[in-house]
């Protein structure tokens, strides 16, 4: 079987003036349809950099970037655009929500960007928001919800799609634990119930439990894999 995701020898720079900063060195990776990934590493090491490669919102300095078979880097915006919008989920730190916008209408957005007609639109919503279990909630805004609903709600609007890939840069990392250990049992649905390939992004020694095993980045270069062996129930 292909792999879902595959890294080729990927490398990013950022330009300072002259300068140009290695970011990511001679990255190979691979990651098959069904896994989750945990990401770890200290502060500044690339992890968010090599997420968003992943999901299509940046472009490799040099490097082979498949996903699900498309060569990303090699999309024009426009079509990467599209790319992203279906296929992909993101789930963020700070949820990333419209205040605007109730919970209801935040996770309907990004159906907006698709075909569907108004009633499909609202029966996809209906069936992700029950799913995060914010049924009582839709007509709420951000400001009226707690941290862990507040996040419930972007792991609805990252699923009303239903994307093949789920990228978290570090979703519990605002959270108490409470709240935190919700969002990663939804996180283990997703993959488990659902099918979902997951990368996340973590410093949480308890969310990476959840992956089935955690690649270390440090100073740009990617360890071998560690399986998760005692996954937490
Ligand atoms: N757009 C950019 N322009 C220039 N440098 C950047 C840019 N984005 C990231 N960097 C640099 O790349 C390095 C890696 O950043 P990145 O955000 O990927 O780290 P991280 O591992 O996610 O860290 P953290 O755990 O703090 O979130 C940092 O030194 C950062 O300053
Ligand atoms: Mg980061």
């Amino acid at each position: 079987m292909p792999s879902l995701i595959e890294i080729r020898n990927l490398s990013k720079f950022y330009r300072r003036g002259e300068q140009r900063i290695p970011v990511l060195v001679d990255i190979n990776l691979d990651v098959m349809e069904g896994d989750f990934l945990a990401l770890m590493g200290p502060s500044g090491s690339g992890k968010s950099t090599l997420l968003n490669l992943i999901a299509g919102l940046d472009r490799p300095t040099a490097g082979v970037l498949r996903v699900g078979g498309v060569d990303i880097a090699a999309l024009p915006e426009s079509a990467l655009a599209d790319w992203r919008a279906a296929h992909v989920g993101f789930v963020f730190q700070f949820y990333n929500l419209i205040p605007v916008l109730t919970a209801f209408e935040n996770v309907e957005l990004p159906l907006t960007l698709t075909p569907l007609s108004r009633q499909e639109r609202r029966q996809h919503v209906e069936l992700v928001i029950e799913l995060v279990g914010l049924g009582d909630r839709k007509t709420h805004y951000p400001r009226q919800l707690s941290g862990g609903q507040q996040q419930r709600v972007a792991i609805a609007r990252a699923l009303v799609t239903d994307p093949m890939l789920i990228v978290a840069d570090e979703p519990t990392g605002d959270l108490d634990r409470a709240s935190a250990a919700e969002i990663l049992e939804l996180m283990e649905r997703m993959n488990e119930d659902l099918g979902k390939t997951i990368v996340m992004v973590t410093h949480d020694q308890r969310a990476a439990d959840k992956a089935h095993y955690v690649q270390h980045l440090d100073k740009g270069e990617l360890s071998e894999r560690v399986e998760v062996l005692a996954r937490t129930p």
